[in-house]
C-alpha cells in the first residue's frame, strides 16, 4: 500500500498542468452506451476512477481503445465502441469499487430499454442513495424494481416516453442519469431544479455533438426533445476545477505563487472568489489561473452549496489553508452529512478546529506540524497532502489509494513546483 512522504516547509512556486476533469469524464463515458458509433474522448485524466469505469464498460460489452494521438497531443484519447452490449448488468463486484458506476443506469435503460446496476450503498462522506435517480427515471415512464440489492430499471415497450420531473433537491448524479436517459426518448423531458455544475454542461456539450437535442443548458431548466437514435463524436473532457481549486490552496497554505495551466475560471468563480478574500491574488492569464499568496491569510466563512456556489468538493482543501489563518474561519457543509472525516487527521497536525453537526470553527495557529496521518476519502486525503506541505517536519499520509482516485500524478505536480514529496511503497 503506496504513501505519500512530505518534507513540508517550501514556499511553492511555478506552473502545474491541469488535467480532465475526473466528474466530467465519469459522465462522458457512459455516453458510449447511447450509440452504436464510436465515441472518442480527449483529455482524459489518468485516474484510477477513468480506469475502473473502462473496465466496467467492457464488462458491458463495450470496446475501449486508446486513440491516435492528434499531433502534439499529450493528453490521453480513448474510444469507446457500443456496437455490441453483451451485458445490461453492472455487477456488485464493480459497482462497490465506484458509486459512479450508477451512471450507466440511465443511457443503458434508454439504448436497451432495461438495465440492472447494483446499489452503490454508502460511502465514507455520506449515506448518498440514489432515489432521485430513480423517480427521475419512473417520470420519464421507467418501470423500477429493487432486489437483492440491485435496481431493474425497463422501459415498458422498449422505449421511455420521456417526461417531465423536478428534482426536489439538487443532485449531480440524478440529473446526470435523467438527461442521459432523455435524449432517446419518443417524447420531450423537462427537468426542473437541475444541477447546474460545468460536469453537467460538459455532458449536454457532448451529447449535443452526439445529436441529441436539448435547451437550456446551464440552467436548472432542461428541456430534451428525444431523437430516434445518436451517432458517434470526438470531444475533449474540460478541465478539472476542483484539481485546479486543489492546487491554488497549496499556493496558499505555502504562501507561494502557482499557475494552473488550462484551468477555466469561468467554471471556478466561486472558488477564486473565496481565495481573493483570504487575500490571495488571483490573475486570469493566457494560460489559465495564477494565484498568489501574501503572508498571513485571512480567514474565511464559507458554506458550501450546488454550483454556482462555493463546491463542497473544495471545503476539505480551504478547511486545511485556514488551519493557519489569521483568526477564526467558519465552515459549513450542506451537501453532504459526514465529510469531516479530515478534521482528527489535522488535529493531530496541530490544527485547532471544532465541529458540530454540520459546522466547523478552525481557529487559526501559528504553525503545524509533521505527522503520519490516514486518509479516508478523496478530498479529506489532498487536504492532509496540503497540511503536510506547509508543516514543520515530515507528514506520511498513508492509504494514497483515494488520493490516485482524482489526482493524476499528484507527486509529481507538486515537485514541479518545489515541493519536497515522494511516493513510498509501504
Ligand atoms: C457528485 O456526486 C460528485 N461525484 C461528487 O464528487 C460531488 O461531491 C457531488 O456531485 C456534489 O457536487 C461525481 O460527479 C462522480 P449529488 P453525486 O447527487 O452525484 C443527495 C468527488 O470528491 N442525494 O449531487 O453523488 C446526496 O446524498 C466526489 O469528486 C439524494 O438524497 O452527488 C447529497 O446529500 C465526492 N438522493 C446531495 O443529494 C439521490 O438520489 C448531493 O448529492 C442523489 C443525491
Amino acid at each position: 500500500m503506496d504513501s505519500i512522504w512530505i518534507q513540508g516547509g517550501q514556499r511553492l512556486e511555478g506552473r502545474i498542468p491541469i488535467s480532465g476533469a475526473k466528474n466530467a469524464a465519469l459522465t462522458l463515458i457512459p455516453c458510449a452506451l447511447l450509440t452504436e458509433e464510436p465515441l472518442t474522448l480527449g483529455n482524459l485524466p489518468r485516474l484510477a476512477d477513468v480506469d475502473s469505469f473502462g473496465h466496467l464498460m467492457n464488462e458491458l460489452g463495450v470496446g475501449t481503445q486508446v486513440a491516435g494521438k492528434k499531433a502534439g497531443e499529450i493528453k490521453r484519447r480513448i474510444t469507446y465502441t457500443a456496437d455490441d452490449i453483451t451485458s445490461t448488468v453492472a455487477p456488485y463486484e464493480l459497482v462497490r469499487k465506484m458509486r459512479a458506476s450508477i451512471l450507466v443506469l440511465g443511457p443503458m435503460l434508454a439504448r436497451m430499454g432495461e438495465a440492472t446496476v447494483s446499489l452503490p450503498g454508502g460511502c465514507a462522506i455520506g449515506d448518498r442513495p440514489i432515489d432521485l435517480h430513480l423517480k427521475a427515471l419512473e417520470a420519464m415512464g421507467a418501470e423500477i424494481e429493487l432486489a437483492q440489492g440491485y435496481v431493474k430499471a425497463t422501459a415498458p415497450k422498449g422505449k421511455l416516453p420521456g417526461g417531465d420531473y423536478e428534482f426536489p433537491v439538487v443532485s449531480v448524479g440524478a440529473t446526470e442519469n435523467a438527461v442521459m436517459a432523455a435524449v432517446l426518448t419518443s417524447g420531450v423531458t423537462n427537468l426542473f431544479n437541475s444541477a447546474r455544475e460545468p460536469e453537467i454542461v460538459d455532458l449536454c456539450n457532448c451529447l449535443v455533438a452526439m445529436g441529441a437535442r436539448m435547451e437550456g443548458i446551464g440552467t436548472s431548466h432542461l428541456q430534451i426533445t428525444g431523437v430516434e437514435a445518436l451517432h458517434g463524436a470526438d470531444y475533449d473532457v474540460m478541465p478539472d476545477r476542483i484539481e485546479a481549486g486543489s492546487y491554488a490552496c497549496a499556493a496558499g497554505i505555502t504562501h507561494g505563487s502557482i499557475e494552473l495551466v488550462g484551468a477555466r475560471a469561468a467554471d471556478m468563480l466561486a472558488t477564486t472568489n473565496a481565495l481573493a478574500a483570504t487575500g490571495m491574488l488571483t490573475e486570469f492569464t493566457n494560460d489559465g489561473i495564477k494565484v498568489t499568496a501574501s503572508e498571513p491569510l485571512r480567514p474565511l466563512a464559507i458554506s458550501t452549496a450546488p454550483y454556482p456556489g462555493f463546491a463542497t468538493d473544495m471545503q476539505a482543501q480551504f478547511m486545511a489553508m485556514m488551519t493557519l489563518a489569521n483568526g477564526d474561519s467558519y465552515l459549513e457543509e450542506t451537501i453532504f452529512e459526514n465529510r469531516y472525516m479530515h478534521v482528527p487527521e489535522l488535529r493531530r497536525m496541530g490544527a485547532d478546529i471544532d465541529t458540530r453537526g454540520r459546522s466547523a470553527i478552525v481557529h487559526g495557529v501559528e504553525k503545524l506540524t509533521g505527522a503520519e496521518v490516514m486518509a479516508t476519502d478523496l478530498r479529506a486525503s489532498m487536504s492532509l497532502v496540503l497540511a503536510g506541505l506547509a508543516a514543520e517536519g515530515e507528514t506520511e499520509v498513508l492509504r494514497v489509494y483515494h488520493l490516485d482516485r482524482g489526482y493524476e500524478r499528484l507527486e509529481e505536480k507538486l515537485a514541479g513546483v518545489g515541493a519536497t514529496i515522494e511516493r513510498r511503497s509501504k
